[in-house]
Formats: structure tokens, C-alpha cells, sequence
């Protein structure tokens, strides 16, 4: 036989083939190796086109052709099984199990009934009350704002000039060319002070998002709180006491802290403030990264610029931000070791808290 009529015979053989083996399959795993014998990377669909080589121009591209639309049927025809046995999985499942809506999970306490309280509040959320109650005494108003947000908001009012390469500090997922996810709570400063009368104090408690590469400390989704205070005259001073005040109160004991240097464009001078880490106390560990300090606040004046933008007027206002990372420290708090459980929607792990 000449190889061009071999290979139509081949490809024929082969459609019988699956065609044979798709009427009896009862199995969606069954069905996924007929997929992978077949129509994979190394299958048989492939080794016969690799004989294509072998036969003349015109010939080569009628039967190439053929065996394309081969393909496309075969993949129909085995989707149109996976449906067909993921239907009769669950008319199956209708006839064996029942569901009763009434039964309660097997977490909760012995003779619990509805009407009660059930379940709790996600630490997160907890954490966030916690600093909430904490900045209303001190008397901050507790801001919100779109977590899709205007690239201006985000960066342009902050300092962040177009071609700013602090811009590429944060990853970003843009929606439009104006328009992205948040990537911080600090893109709500602008419409703050153009909202509240000055002197003012505000927190922002939000959702951020970071184009991330996700691993024990990094996540694309995560929560922030920002805060900012708007007054005649603010010192770095101001600031450091109300940052150890601040985290005194959420850890309810003395904390130690430390200022370095730090960069962000919507202020200056700008500081990382680190704590001594809890979960070691400071001998270091994992989660600090065995340094024994833990970064929980980055912080600084409120750059003229942002004041100006603002719509304030920065010869006669002064003022000073900081950022939390509502994660960090729920981790620091509980000593959870990966950032990842918190979107994971495993309730076990909400069960510990
Ligand atoms: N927005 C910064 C971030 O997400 C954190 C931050 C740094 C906020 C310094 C501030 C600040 O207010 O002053 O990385």
C-alpha cells in the first residue's frame, strides 16, 4: 500500500478506534486516558501525522487536513461522553443520597440549635475591629473607597510621576489604560482630605491587589489599613509616638520598635518601623525571616505634593501617613506561618480561630 492511502486507512482505523471505546466507557478517568492515548501530546493521532514527511506536497496537505477535522470531531465526540457521564454521575447521586438542609456540620457543639450564633468572624475582620476601636478613641474617621481605582488616585496624585520607576515597586493589574486595581489603601488619601476639613485623621481599612508571583509571604489579594493625619504642624516625632502607642495597644504590651530609611514617593522622609519579632522574640524565626524584626509599618510626612493635591495648601498644612498590612499582622498575632490560608476557603483552618 502506497503511505498515503496507509495513513487515510490509519486515520480511519483510529476513529473507529475511539469511536468503539467512547461507547463503552463508564468513566470519567477512563475517558481522559482515551483522551491522552489518542489526541495527546505522544498519541496516536500524532505519531500518524509524523509519517506526513513521507508523502507528496498535494497529498500531504489533503490528508493533513483530514486529519485535523479528525481531531475536532474526536474532541467533540469525547466531550460531548464527559457531559453525558457527568449527568448520569448525578442522577445517580439523586437516587442514592439525600440531602437534608437541616443537618447541622459535624464542627458544631453538641446540642447547638439554630437561632444561636454560628460561626465567627474572620481574623482578618476581627483585626480590623480591633484597630478600628483603637483610631475612633483616638478620634480618626474610618474612610472607604473603589478597589478599582483611577490610576491617578492610585499613583499620579501620590507622587508617583508618570514614568516614576517607584510605580514598578507594586505590580499592578490594570483594568483599562486609567483605570486598576488598588494596589494600596493609600490611593484613598486624595479623596480624604478632600473630603474631611482639616485638621483631620483617618484611617482606610480596604482590599489591595498586587500582580504577584504567590508564595508563603506574597499574595495577590490582601488587606491594608492606611491612616493619615492632617494638621498645622506634624512631627516625625508626632508620628513615632503615635506608631508605638498604636501597636501597644494592639498587642496590648510594651513593643519594641526601630526606624530605618524608607522609600515611597508620597513622603518625605519617608521610614520602615519594625517590631521586634513576637513569635521569637527577636532570636529570629521563619516568619521574620530569622532577622528577629518584623517590617509592620512603613510610614513618613505627607509629601507638599500630595498635600497639593489634596487641595490643601502645603505651606500651611503639614502631615504624616502610614500603611498597615492587615495580614502581617494577624500572622505576627497568631503565628500563622503562610499568608496563603487566608483565601484558602479550607474552613478547617477557620475553625482554629
Ligand atoms: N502604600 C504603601 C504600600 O502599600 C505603604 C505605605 C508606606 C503607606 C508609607 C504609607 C506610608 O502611608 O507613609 O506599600
Amino acid at each position: 500500500m502506497r503511505t498515503a492511502e496507509k495513513l487515510l486507512n490509519d486515520l480511519k482505523n483510529l476513529q473507529k478506534e475511539v469511536e468503539d471505546k467512547l461507547g463503552i466507557t463508564e468513566d470519567q478517568k477512563d475517558l481522559e486516558n482515551i483522551h491522552i492515548e489518542f489526541l495527546g501530546k505522544k498519541g496516536k493521532l500524532t505519531s500518524i501525522l509524523k509519517a506526513l514527511g513521507s508523502v507528496s506536497g498535494e497529498e500531504r496537505g489533503k490528508i493533513g487536513k483530514i486529519a485535523n477535522e479528525l481531531k475536532a470531531t474526536l474532541e467533540n465526540s469525547i466531550d460531548q461522553r464527559r457531559g453525558d457521564l457527568r449527568k448520569q454521575y448525578y442522577e445517580k447521586l439523586k437516587d442514592t443520597e439525600w440531602f437534608d438542609a437541616t443537618v447541622l456540620p459535624p464542627r458544631f457543639p453538641a446540642g447547638f440549635h439554630f437561632g444561636e450564633t454560628a460561626g465567627h468572624i474572620h481574623p482578618i475582620s476581627a483585626m480590623q475591629k480591633k484597630l478600628e476601636d483603637i483610631f475612633t478613641s483616638m478620634g480618626f474617621s474610618i474612610m472607604d473607597g473603589p478597589q478599582i481605582e483611577t490610576d491617578y488616585h492610585n499613583f499620579g496624585a501620590l507622587n508617583f510621576t508618570e514614568d516614576h520607576p517607584a510605580r514598578e515597586m507594586q505590580d499592578t493589574f490594570y483594568t483599562t489604560s486609567e483605570h486598576l486595581l488598588r494596589t494600596h489603601t493609600s490611593a484613598v488619601q486624595i479623596r480624604g482630605m478632600r473630603k474631611l476639613t482639616p485638621p483631620m485623621r483617618m484611617i482606610v481599612p480596604g482590599r489591595v491587589f498586587r500582580y504577584e508571583e504567590i508564595d508563603a509571604s506574597h499574595e495577590h489579594t490582601f488587606y491594608q489599613m492606611e491612616g493619615m493625619l492632617i494638621d498645622r504642624y506634624v512631627s516625625v516625632s508626632n508620628l513615632l509616638h503615635l506608631m508605638h502607642t498604636l501597636l501597644g495597644e494592639i498587642f496590648q504590651k510594651q513593643v519594641e520598635v526601630r526606624l530605618r530609611p524608607g522609600y515611597f514617593p508620597f513622603v518625605e522622609p519617608g521610614f520602615e518601623l519594625d517590631m521586634k519579632c513576637l513569635i521569637c522574640g527577636g532570636k529570629g524565626c521563619p516568619v521574620c525571616k530569622q532577622s528577629g524584626w518584623s517590617e509592620v509599618l512603613p510610614c513618613g510626612l505627607v509629601h507638599p505634593n500630595v498635600i497639593k493635591s489634596g487641595g490643601l495648601d502645603p505651606e500651611k498644612w503639614q502631615g504624616a501617613a502610614f500603611g498597615l498590612g492587615l495580614n502581617r499582622l494577624v500572622m505576627m498575632w497568631y503565628g500563622i506561618e503562610d499568608i496563603r490560608y487566608f483565601q484558602n476557603p479550607d474552613p478547617e483552618f477557620l475553625y482554629q480561630f
